[in-house]
């Protein structure tokens, strides 16, 4: 099976050895309950990271954690949310997206986001959004993810800035950025970063997290930063909820980054992950079939969104029509045991999302060689 479903490295890109070696000793030593913000030396930690390499100030009273990060865009849009205000607040977010966005805003309001689709290269189009602004008095959150999952987009400072100057003039508004990815943006040979809580500070949580920047994705531990009383609502959630996030964890994530404090731990993986796109890229450049499909902006996180919709109307070999991105989908798995998802879950159909993090350059020669040779024999 040649697998480009699983949104993550784990386990084939191995843990940091300060985090491997900060966990055990800490399990070693003790596991007690711990502050419902979160531990202050990892909340020192990942202040210190933000203002040395991302030029972000969050002191460590403005930061949380939480078991991942996607409890912390669940717990921000509990405190952002008001379940008691007269009009229902709705969330916005851009398609395609993850599918955590569209349920929930559903859990938490009983209504889904309000969608606004991306262009081409997956850039969310700032027209769009300051009409639906400018015709709705509703908003309350509003969601961006930058690098993008399922698309791979990094969004350029150009547009986090139009966004950002669209929502200023609505302080109630406030934004949630996703940023969980923001290590692995492959735009410049070196490494670059912009994020809208630069422009908009006092109406941004930004959402980040272990799991995607150093396979550490079942280890649990996201963090969010922001104004602080956000912030406090959500360490009081956490209280209620979770009580505290797993002790050993956070003293791992502490050591990790007090190693890493020049980011250069991270970069390697995202060396590693660039290597893995580049080839991905030729591939799909160089094999005849795999040259039908049209790639969009695919310049960070680790996934790939390659427009299929040339294979619409082809016969398989058993006489079946591909007729729509899950159909398509269904034939890879079947006839050339590739795994991908269909660009349907996303809320994009005619796409499929490709996940190339798991995956060793042989793997994936072997499995675009597969996928190649399968599209190949449609009629
Ligand atoms: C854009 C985005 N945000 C948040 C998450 C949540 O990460 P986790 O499941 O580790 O909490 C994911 C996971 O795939 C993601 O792709």
């Amino acid at each position: 099976m040649y697998d480009f479903g699983v949104g993550e490295m784990n386990p084939f890109i191995p843990l940091p050895t300060s985090l491997k070696d900060g966990i055990i000793e800490s399990v070693l030593d003790k596991s007690p309950y711990s502050s419902q913000q979160g531990i202050s030396e990892l909340r020192q930690a990942i202040s210190f990271d933000f203002k040395k390499n991302f030029g972000l100030y969050y002191e460590p009273d403005q930061i949380c954690i939480t078991p991942g990060p996607k409890d912390a865009i669940y717990k921000a849009l509990l405190a952002l949310i008001d379940p008691d205000s007269p009009q229902p607040q709705r969330v916005v977010s851009f398609l395609p997206s993850y599918e955590a966005f569209v349920a929930m805003p559903l859990l938490i309001t009983n209504l889904p986001p309000l969608n606004l689709q991306t262009d081409e290269n997956f850039y969310p189009i700032p027209a769009n959004f300051k009409k639906l602004l400018n015709e709705r008095n509703d908003i309350g959150v509003v969601i961006i993810n930058s690098p993008n999952n399922p698309t791979g987009a990094v969004y350029p400072p150009r547009i986090l800035r139009e966004l950002s100057e669209i929502i200023k003039p609505y302080p109630h508004i406030a934004i949630i950025s996703d940023e969980v990815y923001r290590v692995h943006n492959f735009t410049e040979k070196e490494f670059t970063y912009d994020s809208i809580a630069r422009y908009l500070p006092d109406q941004t949580i930004v959402v980040g997290g272990m799991s995607k920047e150093v396979s550490g994705t079942g280890l649990r531990v996201g963090f969010a930063a922001g104004p602080a009383h956000v912030i406090k609502a959500m360490s009081l959630l956490n209280g209620h909820t979770c009580s505290c996030i797993n002790y050993p964890t956070q003293v791992g994530y502490t050591k990790f980054l007090q190693s890493d404090t020049d980011l250069m731990e991270r970069l390697k993986i995202r060396d590693i992950l660039n290597e893995r796109r580049k080839l991905i890229l030729e591939l799909f450049s160089t094999l005849p079939a795999l040259k039908n499909c049209i790639l969009g902006n695919a310049d960070g996180a680790f996934y790939l969104f390659p427009k299929i919709d040339y294979f619409y109307g082809c016969t398989t070999p058993h006489g079946d029509i591909i007729k729509d991105d899950i159909q398509f989908s269904e034939y890879l798995l079947i006839e050339g045991k590739v795994v991908v998802l269909p660009g349907t879950y996303f809320n994009r159909p005619g796409h499929i999302r490709m996940a190339y993090a798991a995956s060793d350059s042989s793997a994936l020669t072997k499995g675009l060689t597969s996928m190649n040779n399968v599209l190949s024999i449609l009629k």
